[in-house]
């Protein structure tokens, strides 16, 4: 049976894709550079599914190691997850984020396009949207960046749907995330940062287990009910179960479509902070400091066409996300080296 190529298939999203994909039937093939990820994280998957997880080390941009994995093994789509993807070093190594995440991208669908493989499920953001003024945010709101690292997603947008019209065998979807949280229920896989997090779950849940002393709260000063920034949590095993459903839908309809993978709901700092100390009974300290350079107050997905087009809808709840995020955190305090 063909598989499915994961690109970054050992990162944080395609590692939960990965279980959801076997576990509907389809075979998996993982490639990775590493770069952000370890090798321990598909051998935890292989412990979860009760099987081995075939995978390539490679990186998109090795136009020859690409050749050689489709010369080598049946594929029939590919889900494209690898690529550079914290904001403040994309605007310190701009080349590197449009090398990784543009160049890589192209050479890998020069590489599909030549083995006839023209399924594509691609990794886009929430971030795309910009400093979106309409809430919850349709995937006809207008588009625009502010970082090397949303101009890159921007740009593969645009050249997606290019290779889309010059080819209508291309069958693509476009998959805008808001914000992935929590991880798989066992505890054996989940988010593992380097160094100090970007992003709230998994900071929150380095000062609850006890890594960091304190919470920065990024500003209280927003348009928002208690002030501080809102945003559309959503499970990763929801996220991933998303990523089966539009490969199920490219199997059915060709032509290209962008999708908001979302709940539909949005949660501010502070009630994220009181979720998970609360549902998790331990405690997070946090103090209020100034916003952080480039964020937006509020950020929700209109998550109807997801519905409509995929029947997927999110069906884990907040208390699902920070006892998960937790489970994880306690079970691997220093990530896939505990
Ligand atoms: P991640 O860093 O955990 O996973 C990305 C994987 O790609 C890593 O394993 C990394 O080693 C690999 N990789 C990077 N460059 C590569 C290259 N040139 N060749 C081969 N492998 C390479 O990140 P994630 O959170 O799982 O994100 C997956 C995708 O989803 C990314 O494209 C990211 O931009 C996008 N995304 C993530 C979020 C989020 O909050 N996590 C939100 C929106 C979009
Ligand atoms: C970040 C990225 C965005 C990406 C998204 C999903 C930035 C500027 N933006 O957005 O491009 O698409 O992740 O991966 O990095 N917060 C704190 N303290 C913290 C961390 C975060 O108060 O230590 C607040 C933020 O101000 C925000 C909310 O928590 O209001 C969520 O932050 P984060 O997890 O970084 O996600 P985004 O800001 O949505």
């Amino acid at each position: 049976m063909p598989a499915i190529l994961l690109t970054g298939g050992a990162g944080y999203i395609a590692s939960h894709t990965a279980i959801c994909l076997l576990e509907a039937g389809f075979e998996v093939l993982a490639l990775d550079n590493f770069s952000n990820s370890q090798p321990q994280a598909l051998e935890r998957v292989a412990q979860i599914c009760g099987r081995s997880i075939p995978f390539v080390q490679a990186d998109i941009r090795d136009e020859a190691a690409l050749e050689h994995v489709f010369n080598t093994h049946q594929i029939s789509a590919v889900v494209h997850f690898a690529g550079l993807k914290a904001v403040g070093e994309s605007t310190e190594k701009p080349l590197e984020y449009y090398d990784n995440n543009v160049a890589g991208t192209v050479t890998l669908c020069r590489v599909m396009a030549r083995h006839g493989v023209k399924q594509l499920v691609f990794s886009s953001s929430a971030t795309v949207y910009g400093d979106a003024q309409k809430m919850p945010i349709c995937e006809d709101a207008p588009r625009s960046a502010t970082n090397p690292y949303g101009q890159s997603k921007l740009m593969l947008e645009y050249i997606l749907a290019d290779l889309q019209a010059s080819d209508p065998q291309w069958r693509i979807a476009v998959l805008r995330y808001f914000n992935p949280v929590g991880a798989h229920p066992s505890g054996l896989i989940g988010e593992n940062p380097n160094g100090i997090p970007n992003n709230l779950m998994p900071f929150i849940s380095q000062v609850a287990v006890g890594k960091r002393a304190k919470l920065s709260v990024f500003g209280d000063d927003y348009a928002t009910p208690d002030g501080t920034g809102v945003r559309d949590y959503i499970h990763v095993m929801d996220l991933a179960d998303g990523h089966v459903k539009a490969l199920q839908y490219l199997q059915q309809q060709a032509g290209l479509v962008a999708v908001n993978l979302g709940t539909g709901q949005g949660y501010s700092v502070l009630q994220m902070v009181k979720a998970f100390s609360e549902i998790n009974q331990v405690a997070v300290p946090y103090q209020i400091v100034a916003r952080r350079p480039g964020d937006i107050g509020t950020c929700y997905a209109d998550a109807r066409l997801a519905l409509q087009l995929f029947g997927w809808k999110a069906e884990r709840d907040l208390a699902d996300m920070v006892r998960d995020a937790w489970r994880w955190q306690q079970q691997n305090p220093d990530g896939y080296c505990s």
